[in-house]
């Protein structure tokens, strides 16, 4: 249909998951012992992680082969913790400081500071956090004098609040019990389960404080989020052949790539590794994929693919019949309202897209036109329309690096890289 002439051929390793990062950052400074990642996502919102806790004290060497992260004790930060634009630090980080009992003052950019922190705040309160916030709502003051264990059922069926709380429940030598949902990532809790943390997933997770004191030393598969770009550009772009090796490989991260394989992607997930601190890896085979056809995604499986929904949203253009993505309304509150950013963009480009509550639905196969698109400083964003200029057999714009690198610093070089 589209004037493609470059095609994305070749085999690519990409960077440490970030949500691994994130977690094994975290999980490394509350062991008495010292620990050492290799391939550690190095994108913007992971180095704030690491600037945040070196900022309570946690002695940590960024290195581009290995990061090493030294047992040291939490000290309360004299500065104001400054999350940027990543919400699994803030998040994650005020459960981790109240359960080491740290008072601190937190901060973002103004993505950041839009997004709703009470699904945190209100549990952390009922473990024993106060919390101050300026008129505007940040920065924000948490003062944590007293931990008590918790019984929470997580509503807003949230893996950052999931694990924000789990790190919580450490403050304590009773067992808080926390009730999720099993669509969300599980990173935290195999990850805490294999080391030795006090830790038991059943229905709900129970946690306890823990005293852990043998460090790890691992490998963090490729980032599956990061990946999604790579394997839409592949099954799009007539003759691809694609395979990325070592990537992330866990039950809740694979709904995107189980619902393309249902659309009639041409993927194929070999060398299933064995776990390794809670972690498994794969290769997987992508292919120029000629029939797609439309989707029904539904509650649960936009949880598990909820970074994706804006890529899944371009790939549906290129589907016959209906793609119905349903329950976003989570995806109005991420690092931009990606419902609104995904409709306002495809409607300019002539895409058949219409929007009801919270779901929307895509009808494939319309001519596209390119128009100058809106990002809304929001990475998933801008790297999705960059997919979709290849796709429509433009060039990519190259102008968004700087809010790119938040999550993918190496999107641009790496899609050149399988280019031909
Ligand atoms: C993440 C969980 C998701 C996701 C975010 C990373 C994580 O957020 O959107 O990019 O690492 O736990 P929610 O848990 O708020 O849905």
């Amino acid at each position: 249909m589209y004037n493609t002439t470059k095609i994305l051929n070749g085999t690519v390793e990409l960077k440490g998951d970030k949500s691994l990062s994130h977690r094994l950052l975290m999980i490394a400074s509350l062991i008495q012992a010292n620990s050492s990642l290799k391939n550690i996502s190095i994108s913007r919102d992971v180095y704030a992680t690491i600037e945040c806790l070196r900022q309570c004290n946690i002695k940590i060497d960024y290195g581009n082969e290995i990061t090493k992260i030294y047992k040291s004790n939490f000290i309360q930060p004299e500065v104001i913790l400054n999350c940027e634009n990543s919400g699994s630090t803030l998040r994650m980080l005020m459960g981790l400081l109240h359960g080491q009992g740290i008072s601190a003052k937190f901060n973002g950019d103004a993505s950041l500071q839009k997004r709703p922190m009470n699904r945190i705040m209100i549990p952390l309160k009922k473990m024993g956090a106060t919390f101050e916030q300026s008129h505007e709502g940040f920065p924000i003051s948490m003062h944590s004098l007293n931990n008590y264990s918790i019984k929470y059922d997580e509503k807003t069926k949230s893996a950052q609040v999931k694990t924000s709380l789990i790190f919580a429940g450490l403050g304590s030598s009773e067992i808080s019990y926390i009730s999720y949902n099993k669509a969300t990532r599980d990173h935290t809790e195999k990850i805490m389960n294999s080391i030795g943390f006090d830790i038991a997933i059943k229905n709900k997770i129970s946690v306890r404080k823990s005293n852990v004191k043998i460090g790890f030393n691992v490998r963090i598969p490729g980032d599956l989020s990061s990946a999604a770009f790579i394997i839409a550009a592949a099954i799009l772009i007539p003759n691809s052949n694609v395979i990325i090796k070592n990537l992330l490989y866990n039950k809740t991260r694979m709904t995107f790539i189980n619902i393309l394989i249902k659309m009639g992607a041409k993927i194929s997930i070999k060398n299933i590794s064995n776990e390794t601190c809670g972690m498994q890896s794969c290769d997987l085979y992508i292919k120029y994929s000629k029939l797609l056809k439309g989707v029904e995604v539904k509650d649960n499986d936009t949880i598990g693919m909820i970074d994706e929904i804006p890529i899944l949203s371009i790939i549906g253009c290129f589907a016959k019949g209906v793609t119905h993505i349903q329950n976003i309304k989570e995806l109005k509150v991420k690092e931009s309202n990606r419902m609104h950013a995904i409709y306002h963009n495809l409607y300019n480009m002539g895409a058949d897209i219409s929007q009801d509550g919270d779901s929307i639905k895509i009808t494939g196969h319309k001519k596209l036109y390119n128009t100058s698109i809106n990002h809304f400083n929001d990475h998933r964003i801008a790297m999705s329309f960059e997919i979709m200029r290849l796709v429509i057999g433009e060039s990519m714009s190259y102008e968004y690096s700087n809010i790119i690198d938040v999550s993918f610093p190496d999107f641009y070089r790496t899609i050149d890289e399988l280019l031909s």
